[in-house]
């Protein structure tokens, strides 16, 4: 597929705050519940991260140069209110103000999420953190801050990035119930708690800025039956429910599908809620919905009873988690490539909910080293998002409203379980785990590759 992108078509590259910036002990920062490390021992050095705190301006050049048309950020919390009182802190946000301008002046938009994972350790250490509902009125005042700080610059706005995630690692959430089933009930709580600040973010940005747009960021979770068995694909379903829907149908409907209602009341996971909720959760929508993918998944029937605990922690439910035999595995996608997959769960998406669409993080990831002449060639990674952006042209050629493509990483970050092992960035970062070394940037093929599909709008013949 050859075709040319829509005019306007937002060509974008994505980080996050925790992963990419470092300086943790500087500008005023609080503490992160990221900060005591990336769920794997050893590997803790995101106090330097990819150094773009440092760096930010390079890294804007590099995005120039590539072209960027967007870049798909996220605000630290920590960072911009460090302590329970949620003052702002200035430092931070004359950070984010250098930032955001320079985007600007090179003619990048910059889309700001507001939660990428990193929870004020200040807010787990008062009261919690996301179980308890002291933390949405935080979020809502964080929210507020940013929305009316960067009125007019910032126009588009993610305000949680993956849910399903971001409650489910007791690293994020601070969370420290240690039974496996009353710690997946917390999940369901605390993702009951964000969505009702996704909620009241929706409504504030709606009125501090209409002109700007704001959306939830899901981890679509496709899921294949592994055989035509009805027991073998009813247990898709009750996965996509439970792995993506019933947040998502938080995020847009404001209420549970009956079988998600059902499933947590059975388990007894149905979260404590307020009187008040009902008129905050339908008391707004998002414009969009942010798509992360990276691969799929395949599930078969459940025969024995469920058992709590596992990893990943929301593969227990009614279905079990099994290997795709069908999918071609590389060392780091243990699920297989599965490009048609990005497809297959867009258009549920967006027959679902009918919103428009923009694809947030999609990436391939590899071990890493530059050759001896210092170049890294990741042809796999150019074949990967070459396949998946295929994906996206055909669905836009269809007419599904599709905006904007932001691969997962614009550099090498910290990846949120394997440190820098693990690569996914169209710019190598000199730094490993054990060593900072450099820290220096050097352009992979990827790079030079993508910078010819965003100059001709297209994929290049
Ligand atoms: C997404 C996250 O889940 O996947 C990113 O939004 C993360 O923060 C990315 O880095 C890749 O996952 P990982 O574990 O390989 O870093």
């Amino acid at each position: 597929m050859a075709n040319r992108f829509p005019d306007g078509f937002l060509w974008g590259a994505s980080t996050s705050a925790f992963q990419v910036e470092g300086a943790w002990g500087e500008g005023g920062r609080g503490k992160s519940t990221t900060d005591r490390g990336f769920g794997i021992p050893g590997i803790t050095d995101g106090s330097v991260a990819s150094d773009h705190y440092h760096r930010w301006k390079e890294d804007v050049d590099l995005m120039a140069e590539l072209g960027l048309k967007t870049y798909r950020m996220s605000f630290s919390w920590c960072r911009i209110m460090p302590g329970a009182t949620c003052e702002p802190n200035p430092e931070a946000l004359a950070f984010y103000d250098g930032l955001i301008d320079y985007l600007l002046e090179k003619g990048i938009e910059p889309f700001a999420t507001l939660y990428h994972f990193e929870c004020p350790q200040a807010l787990v250490d008062e009261f919690g953190g996301w179980l308890d509902r002291r933390m949405i009125d935080a979020f809502a005042r964080y929210a507020e801050v940013c929305f009316r700080h960067f009125k007019g610059r910032v126009k588009l706005w993610a305000t949680i990035n993956e849910q399903l995630i971001a409650t489910a690692s007791s690293v994020n959430t601070g969370d420290t119930e240690t039974d496996p089933k009353r710690h997946q009930g917390n999940t369901y709580q605390m993702s009951y708690h964000m969505s009702l600040a996704e909620h009241r973010a929706f409504e504030l940005l709606h009125s501090i800025d209409p002109e700007a747009k704001i959306g939830p960021v899901c981890a679509i979770q496709v899921t294949y039956p592994l055989s035509s068995s009805p027991a073998d694909v009813m247990a898709a379903l009750n996965a996509e429910e439970m792995e993506q829907f019933y947040m998502l149908d938080m995020s847009v409907r404001g209420s549970y599908s009956p079988y998600a209602a059902s499933y947590l009341k059975r388990e007894g996971f149905y979260p404590a809620v307020e009187p008040e909720d009902d008129a905050v959760l339908h008391g707004s929508t998002p414009d969009f919905i942010g798509i992360n993918y990276y691969s799929s998944s395949c599930v078969k029937e459940r025969t024995e009873p469920i058992v709590f605990g596992g990893f990943p922690p929301w593969g227990a439910g009614d279905f079990v988690l099994c290997d795709n035999p069908r999918l071609e595995k590389t060392e780091w996608m243990p699920n297989g490539l599965d490009p048609i997959g990005l497809s297959i769960g867009m258009r549920k998406v967006h027959d679902r909910y009918g919103l428009p669409m923009i694809i947030t993080e999609n990436g391939m990831a590899l071990s890493e080293e530059p050759d001896e002449s210092g170049a890294i060639h990741d042809e796999q990674r150019i074949a990967y998002l070459s396949a998946h952006i295929a994906q996206v042209g055909e669905l836009i050629e269809q007419g599904y409203p599709i905006f904007g493509y932001c691969p997962w990483s614009f550099v090498d970050v910290v990846s949120s379980h394997q440190g820098f092992a693990k690569r996914y960035g169209l710019v190598y970062v000199d730094r490993t785990d054990d060593d900072i070394r450099t820290c220096d940037r050097i352009r992979k093929d990827s790079f030079y590759w993508y910078q010819k599909v965003i100059a001709g709008n297209q994929l290049p013949e």
